[in-house]
């Protein structure tokens, strides 16, 4: 492993609790393995240029992947193609993910580059590698507190392997808005369930 991508969807990147959470682990990560590089993608402080019409007609009439038009999408896939793992850092928005990681995918999923259109359906491009993903939300939505529903796992599961990328780990931080001490619980939570993985190893004696 040489390289981790580090992804941030919150809009309020100095306050959110699943940002932090997540730079918690490249700091333990990067204890043991100082060679480690970081690529972080802060999707929060510095917004992507929107889709702008030429991007989508090219992107229907198959364009050559040099075509200028593609220079941002090209750097995007370039990190991602260049990153061992993933780390995602999203809250939760009206039930899915940020309009930001929206559009850093509408970025990244390109027909003919991560993915190929096959008769039997959409086959990945990219070989697949861990992604994490931590979920922030204010409210809950497993369980027995459960009051709204999850479209982001699903969703984010699914594009992600359109791309090539199965091996994908959710943690989930809820109930966020009730108060420091459930954000405390929650936190500790994901630690101890990240601690198994053997890239976080060490994170539980942080
Ligand atoms: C536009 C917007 C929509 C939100 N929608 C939801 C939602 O559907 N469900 C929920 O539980 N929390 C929702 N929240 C609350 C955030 O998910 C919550 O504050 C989360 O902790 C923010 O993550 P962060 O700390 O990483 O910034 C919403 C917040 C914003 C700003």
């Amino acid at each position: 492993m040489r390289e981790i991508l580090l992804i941030n969807a919150s809009p309020r990147p100095d306050a959110s609790v699943g940002y932090e959470l997540a730079n918690e682990l490249i700091d333990v990560v990067l204890i043991r393995r100082p060679d480690l590089r970081v690529t972080r993608r802060d999707l929060g402080s510095v917004a992507l240029a929107p889709l702008s019409e030429s991007y989508a007609d090219a992107l229907t009439r198959r364009t050559p992947d040099t075509d200028p038009v593609f220079a941002l999408s090209e750097s995007l896939i370039g990190e991602l193609e260049r990153s061992d793992a993933l780390l995602i850092a999203t809250p939760m928005h009206n039930f899915t993910l940020p309009a930001a990681l929206k559009l850093w995918i509408d970025h990244v999923v390109r027909i003919g580059r991560t993915f190929a259109a096959t008769p039997d359906g959409k086959v990945g491009l990219l070989a697949d590698r861990p992604v994490y993903v931590i979920v922030s939300s204010g409210g809950f939505h497993r369980g027995a507190r459960a009051r709204q529903p999850d479209f982001l796992t699903a969703y984010l599961r699914h594009v992600l392997s359109t791309i090539g990328l199965f091996d994908v780990h959710f943690v989930y931080l809820e109930g966020l808005v009730t108060g420091e001490e459930t954000v405390k619980s929650e936190c500790e939570a994901a630690r101890q369930r990240l601690s198994m993985e053997p890239l976080f190893a060490r994170l539980a004696s942080a």
